[in-house]
């Protein structure tokens, strides 16, 4: 009895919930996203994820690089094209990230902040969530793009790859 009782306590109890014998507290949850339904789905769980933890929920958007070359961007830039395209990007940056307040605070989510990024989305992702503390990043396995085929998108692979922050792959 005594050693059943022990084998429940070792399976079930607090060490389950400890990380070299600290406590581990989850107080920052970021969720990345870029409109897609995977990254809506990230967005519902890490929402009742921060619930049940009273955690701060953190949402970010990258807004990608111009992907031109210099002499093009400059030629842009001249014709105030740069500007035009950047206001555009702006309006979608922010429309996605309301969507996804609204969605959070639907579901009851109390403390948020948002924050748009900029260049390359996985790198963006990763320094934002080191910079911010983040004790646990939330993305969407797919995202916007049309490659089918493979399970994981380009931008959850690189930053699975790339940033030691503890990520959760929502399907
Ligand atoms: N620009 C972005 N800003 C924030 N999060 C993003 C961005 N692009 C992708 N993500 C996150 O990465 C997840 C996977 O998307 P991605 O790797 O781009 O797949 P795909 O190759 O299908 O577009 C998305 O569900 C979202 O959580
Ligand atoms: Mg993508």
């Amino acid at each position: 009895m005594r050693i059943l009782t022990r084998m429940m306590h070792n399976c079930q109890g607090p060490r389950e919930y400890n990380q070299g014998g600290y406590a581990l507290m989850i107080t920052r949850i970021l969720v990345t996203t870029d409109g897609s339904p995977a990254s809506n789905r990230a967005v519902g769980l890490a929402a009742h994820m921060a619930i049940n933890h009273d955690a701060t929920l953190y949402l970010l958007n990258v807004i990608r690089d111009m992907q031109l070359p210099p002499e093009l961007k400059k030629m842009a830039k001249v014709e105030n094209i740069g500007q035009a395209r950047q206001d555009v990007l702006d309006f979608v940056a922010e429309k996605v990230l309301g969507d996804a307040e609204r969605r959070a605070k639907r579901k009851g989510v109390k403390s948020l902040r948002k924050a748009t990024g900029h260049g390359d989305p996985a790198n963006a992702i990763a320094s934002y969530a080191q910079r911010n503390k983040i004790d646990l990043v939330v993305m969407g396995t797919r995202g916007l793009g049309s490659v089918k085929g493979m399970l994981m998108g380009s931008v959850s692979r690189k930053v699975a790859n790339s940033c030691d922050v503890n990520l959760l792959i929502v399907r």
